[in-house]
């Protein structure tokens, strides 16, 4: 499927502003994987919800120990807590140009909270990548994922192994299988997606800030595809 850049006239008019990139799909369609190579192309922090729980479930935060009940079953995290974690994170003076989020907003209440605070902070621009993936590949690629402990990078023992077994190439740290990636929570979180996020889809589309990418792709071709839609709306890199 070819990328189709959405309808949006007022970007040339606002290019001093911050922009609001979303990666939005079900898990496993490669938010994580393109995020880090678009947050580096366009010199925006990446936001991952996912990995900001992570990091409070580590440090053994309030917010983390509400967590990890959730995160084990698969099920979503209330809408509360990721808000004020979302608006707490965007506050800070690196967002100020635009951010690259991946895995928020969601849900519909998500979404509208995110317009109220975007429209608050005066980012001009809301671009809504749809990462499109047949549902049959993502079992495959979530039991397959490994993940570098110290810096994220991300690895699947199918279809991009390491060079050294459980290795990072980059940074050469242990890489982790996620407790999340196992096919009993896996099924619980592609469900969360189904109910939950998927309305976001139309509610992008009625907006005319979604852009279908193919995410079946080859990686370096997602992120070709990404680029092209990000170029075109002119955002600086
Ligand atoms: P989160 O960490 O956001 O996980 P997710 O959405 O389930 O997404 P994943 O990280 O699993 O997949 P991805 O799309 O990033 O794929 P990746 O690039 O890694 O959320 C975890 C939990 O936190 C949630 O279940 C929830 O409890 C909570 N949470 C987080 N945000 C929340 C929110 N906003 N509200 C409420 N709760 C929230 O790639 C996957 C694999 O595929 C890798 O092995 C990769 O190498 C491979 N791959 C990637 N691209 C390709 C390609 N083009 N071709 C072949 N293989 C590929």
């Amino acid at each position: 499927m070819a990328a189709v850049t959405a309808d949006r006239s007022s970007v040339g008019a606002i290019p001093q502003l911050g922009h609001a990139v979303i990666l939005l799909g079900p898990p496993g369609a490669g938010k994580g994987t393109q995020a880090q190579r678009i947050a580096a192309r366009y010199h925006l922090p990446h936001l991952s919800t996912g990995d900001m729980f992570r990091d409070h479930i580590r440090r053994e935060t309030e917010l983390g120990k509400r967590a990890k009940p959730l995160m084990e079953r698969g099920e979503l995290v209330p809408d509360d807590l990721v808000l004020s974690m979302v608006e707490e994170r965007i506050a800070q003076p690196d967002c100020r140009n635009g951010f690259v989020f991946d895995g928020f907003p969601r849900t519909l209440a998500q979404a509208g909270d995110l317009e109220r605070i975007c429209q608050k902070q005066k980012f001009g621009c809301t671009f809504v990548l749809h990462m499109v993936v047949e549902p049959t590949l993502l079992m495959r690629r979530l039991t397959g994922r490994r993940i570098c402990k110290a810096g994220g990078h991300i690895y699947n023992i199918y279809d991009r192994p390491p060079k050294r077994e459980g290795i990072c190439d980059q940074d050469g740290s242990e890489l982790i299988h996620r407790p999340d990636d196992t096919e009993g929570v896996i099924s619980e979180r592609l469900h969360a997606y189904e109910v939950q996020t998927r309305p976001l889809v139309e509610y992008y589309t009625v907006r005319k800030l979604l852009s279908p990418v193919d995410a079946m792709a080859q990686a370096d071709d997602v992120t070709a595809s990404i680029a092209r839609i990000l170029d075109g709306a002119q955002i600086p890199r």
